[in-house]
């Protein structure tokens, strides 16, 4: 069996009157990518910071590395590295300047080559010696980056990470965490963008209220809320072939849109048989596709299904 690396078990935190996080469960298997999905104010700061042990819970439990972060937060912390929704650096020193004064919080012996090799991954080799106040938000983003990587750790927390950056700085930071992952790093992040989430998650939840209320594969998530349904598109010209796609085994539905442009619901991918059916009955196919179920369709049916009409927090970023 794989390692658990982070567990939460009914996980609470309560302030007064107000449950902000409510018994949340929680695996992350070593080597994972897990986002935490959700909208404003729906918890997942909440959960990342009571397994940091940065906030105490008011019941349930957390373990990070086997550790508990409440009462062993050392342990974790020096073990996890962690981008917190806002990076904070002294701005009047250097980046060289600032992570070896993390170094040295740390207790970091000769960590000069560390500093040099995280600031050059990070591909801040050429502004290492620019004062801090001259970067970008991206350019922070990337040495928060780089502060984690000088502690080696085998999981890593990112808050947001590519809340604010141009699409260009997205892509890039998505491919940092795949880097992560390649190097066998557990990584549990959180985010609004569902088209970045499901291109870099292996597994997501997704935060309402405090609560995790869906969780799993988006593969597995699609089948559960969208009730496993295909969509294939199909360009053909020639007859109608509106009634034979309709007679194509698992076809649950079809939507002829324009003149030769039909849009089928199936059980399946019937891409094989609606070709084959539509040739036979002499159109000619120009064009065939299959879309796979995206994590924004499931959270909007989602959301839909609970009755939540808003929607403004989402920023759903396609191509990044
Ligand atoms: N220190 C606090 N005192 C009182 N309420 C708090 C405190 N911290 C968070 N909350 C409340 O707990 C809820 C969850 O907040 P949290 O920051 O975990 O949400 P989030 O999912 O991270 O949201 P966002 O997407 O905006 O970052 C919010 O309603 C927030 O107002
Ligand atoms: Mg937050």
């Amino acid at each position: 069996m794989a390692e658990v690396v982070i567990e939460a078990e009914n996980l609470t935190k309560r302030y007064g009157d107000f449950v902000a996080v409510d018994q949340v469960n929680l695996r992350l298997q070593a080597g994972e990518v897990f986002g935490l999905l959700g909208p404003n104010g729906s918890g997942k700061t909440t959960t990342i910071l009571m397994l940091l042990g940065l906030t105490e819970p008011t019941a349930g439990l957390a373990r990070v590395l086997g550790y508990d972060p409440q009462r062993q937060p050392l342990q974790v912390k020096s073990r996890v590295g962690y981008l917190p929704d806002q990076v904070g650096f002294d701005d009047e020193l250097t980046a060289r300047e600032n992570l070896s004064y993390i170094a040295k919080l740390n207790g970091l012996r000769h960590p000069t080559g560390r500093i040099a090799e995280a600031l050059a991954r990070m591909g801040l080799g050429e502004v290492a010696d620019k004062r801090v106040k001259t970067f970008s938000r991206g350019m922070k983003q990337r040495l928060g980056v780089a502060e984690i990587l000088l502690k080696r750790p085998s999981v890593v927390v990112l808050d947001e990470p590519t809340l604010g950056l141009d699409p260009e700085a997205a892509r890039e930071f998505l491919q940092i965490i795949r880097d992560l992952k390649r190097e066998g790093i557990t990584v549990l992040l959180s985010s609004h963008l569902l088209h970045q989430v499901q291109m870099i998650c292996d597994r997501v939840g997704l935060f309402y209220r405090g609560k995790i209320v869906l969780e799993g594969r988006v593969t597995e998530l699609a089948q559960q809320v969208l009730g496993g349904s295909y969509r294939v598109q199909l360009r053909a010209e020639g007859p109608d072939v509106t009634e034979i796609l309709k007679a194509v085994p698992d076809v649950l539905s079809v939507d002829q849109r324009e003149k030769s442009y039909y849009e089928l619901e199936a059980r399946r991918d019937v891409r094989a048989e609606a070709a084959h059916a539509a040739v036979s009955a002499g159109a000619r196919l120009l064009a065939i596709g299959l879309q796979e179920p995206s994590l924004d369709d499931i959270y909007a049916r989602y959301f839909e299904s609970v009755g939540a009409n808003d929607r403004s927090h989402l920023r759903i970023v396609g191509g990044a």
